[in-house]
């Protein structure tokens, strides 16, 4: 998706791309490394389910053959949903986490996405910090229902 981005802010080049089929135990292991808040759907046949129900929603960051970021950009038909925004540790505060979250809008907008959300926790002072400064709205007035 983007070539290049970054080279400004860091010495090790990195790129984004679609993730490939296969890639799931990559990507999880990537997840644990990186420190991302596990979730119960973190695990190979999810991946998988992703990767076939939406080939284009997985979107990695590589530098030097590995995977240094990820982000889910999801499109339902009706919203677009972020989710497993990850940047390793190495390659924090160099922009890469923006650079997913524009590649991200990116594919949300040219699926046909008018309105987007991602869910964050809001204790973690980084995360919400981080999307204010992407330019996203912190909704108050709505709350959040799961099962
Ligand atoms: C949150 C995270 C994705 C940010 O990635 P990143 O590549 O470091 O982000 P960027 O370099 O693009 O930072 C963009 C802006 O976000 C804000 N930001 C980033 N890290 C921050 C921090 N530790 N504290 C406060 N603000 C921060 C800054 O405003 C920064 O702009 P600046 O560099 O001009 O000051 C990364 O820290 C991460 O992977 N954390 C662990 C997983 C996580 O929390 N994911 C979010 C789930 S919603």
């Amino acid at each position: 998706v983007t070539e290049g981005a970054g080279e400004a802010r860091t010495e090790t080049p990195f790129s984004i791309r679609t993730a490939r089929e296969g890639e799931a135990d990559v990507v999880l292991a990537f997840w644990s490394a990186a420190g991302a808040v596990p979730t119960v759907s973190d695990d190979r046949d999810a991946v998988e389910r992703l990767l076939r129900h939406d080939p284009e929603a997985l979107l990695l960051a590589e530098a030097d053959g590995d995977v240094v970021g990820t982000v889910v950009a999801a499109w339902d038909g009706w919203r677009g949903s972020v989710y497993r925004l990850a940047v390793a540790p190495r390659f924090r505060c160099r922009g890469l986490g923006t650079a997913l979250v524009r590649a991200a809008e990116q594919r949300l907008t040219e699926a046909g996405a008018r309105r987007s959300q991602a869910v964050v926790v809001e204790t973690d002072e980084r995360a919400m910090s981080f999307w204010s400064a992407a330019g996203w709205h912190h909704q108050r007035e709505r709350a959040r229902f799961t099962r």
